[in-house]
């Protein structure tokens, strides 16, 4: 009777328990260590062995009852538990993603590469040269001797101190310290050191700033030396170039005389444009009504002296070069009108004017592609 007694209560228990802490309290007080029916296993030893087969049965009658109870509550509990965790984690799926911030390509990288990829379609390679120069290689070798009243056009930023030859040291004002190193590689590289055909792109630096001007800017210097090259190849190079470049085959230039120490003939080159809204669109003659001129760039036949400086022989060899400033041409084609802003690094002047990384739009449909 006690057995009844003691089993109904301890199965009331483990069914009254609401939480699984409850029922592993009940577990614990009906079959653990020193639970009640445990203790009533336990007292099995001391009946006679007639008792001990009923009581015993009936014990372990109660044990198997209580087992599968706690077994099956436990799994209601587990349950319910798991089902109230998923609600209170619920994630709202329909709420719209937060967007992530997007870089974009930097007008002149943008415009640098569109370059590149207009004079690699003609032909040329890509050269390089330091930023931080001597004025051997950006003055002396371009025809401007220590005492050159052209070295006086040039803002220059020079180092406190001279290098180990004895040399200024200074940020190149231009890219056409380049020409002179590109020169000097070649004919180091091959004894002809001749023909030759490159592009420099690049920083260039001159102590000055104002809405056209900023201490930093870029320049993307060509040079093409051959036995035969004369102003012809120039202007061609050039109209093909600018064609490709603003997509229009109405680009009409007008050649200038002029001076730089480093070519002679000098030609500086005018581009026409007309003004619509405000804005200045390249194309048409600048004699025509409505247009005018704008210088673009400077060039000329590479002056004797410097294609020595360079290590040829200027009696068997000669061409042309030419330097464009890059920032200016992205003003022109993409209509920003304050240089400064290219270089404040604001981030919404940046997702303005800047260019998709994965959707380039502009970039030339190449060289005598039909526009
Ligand atoms: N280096 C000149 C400058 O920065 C630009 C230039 C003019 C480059 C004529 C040339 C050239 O190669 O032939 O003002």
């Amino acid at each position: 009777m006690e057995i009844e007694a003691i089993g109904k209560r301890l199965m009331a228990t483990v069914e009254a328990a609401s939480t699984t802490e409850e029922l592993e309290a009940a577990r614990v007080a009906a079959l653990g260590k020193n639970g009640e029916l445990t203790a009533l296993l336990k007292t099995l030893g001391s009946m006679s062995p007639e008792e001990r087969v009923s009581e015993g049965k009936r014990i372990n009658e109660w044990k198997a009852a209580l087992s599968g109870t706690i077994a099956a509550q436990k799994a209601v509990l587990d349950s319910e538990a798991q089902n109230a965790r998923l609600a209170a984690e619920t994630l709202d799926l329909s709420l719209p993603a937060p967007e992530a911030p997007r870089g974009s390509v930097h007008p002149i990288s943008q415009v640098m590469d569109e370059l590149a990829e207009i004079f690699a379609d003609l032909g040329f390679a890509v050269a390089t040269g330091p930023e931080i120069e001597d004025d051997w290689h950006n003055f002396t070798a371009l025809n401007m001797p220590e005492t050159h009243p052209a070295r006086a056009m040039h803002d220059t930023f020079y180092f406190p101190d001279r290098s180990a030859q004895g040399r200024e040291i200074v940020l190149r004002t231009h890219t056409s310290p380049v020409q002179i190193r590109t020169m000097l590689a070649c004919v180091k590289e091959n004894p002809g050191g001749a023909p030759l055909r490159i592009i420099a792109p690049g920083r260039v630096y001159r102590s000055d700033s104002d809405a056209t001007h900023t201490p930093m800017f870029h320049q993307i210097e060509a040079l093409v030396i051959d036995r035969d090259i004369h102003l012809g190849h120039l202007k061609w190079t050039l109209e093909t170039f600018l064609k490709a470049f603003f997509e229009r085959d109405d680009i009409v230039l007008r050649l200038r005389p002029s001076y730089f120490p480093f070519t002679e003939p000098s030609v500086e080159v005018d581009v026409g444009y007309a003004s619509e809204g405000g804005r200045r669109v390249v194309g048409g003659s600048g004699d025509a009504p409505g247009h005018a001129w704008m210088e673009v760039l400077g060039s000329g036949m590479v002056n004797h002296r410097v294609i020595a400086f360079g290590g040829l022989d200027p009696d068997k060899w000669q061409g042309f070069a030419f330097g464009i400033g890059v920032d200016r041409l992205a003003m022109l084609k993409y209509g920003m009108d304050d240089l400064r802003a290219f270089f404040d690094g604001d981030v919404r002047w940046l997702s303005h004017y800047g260019f998709s990384a994965l959707d380039v739009p502009t970039l030339s449909g190449g060289v005598g592609t039909p526009v």
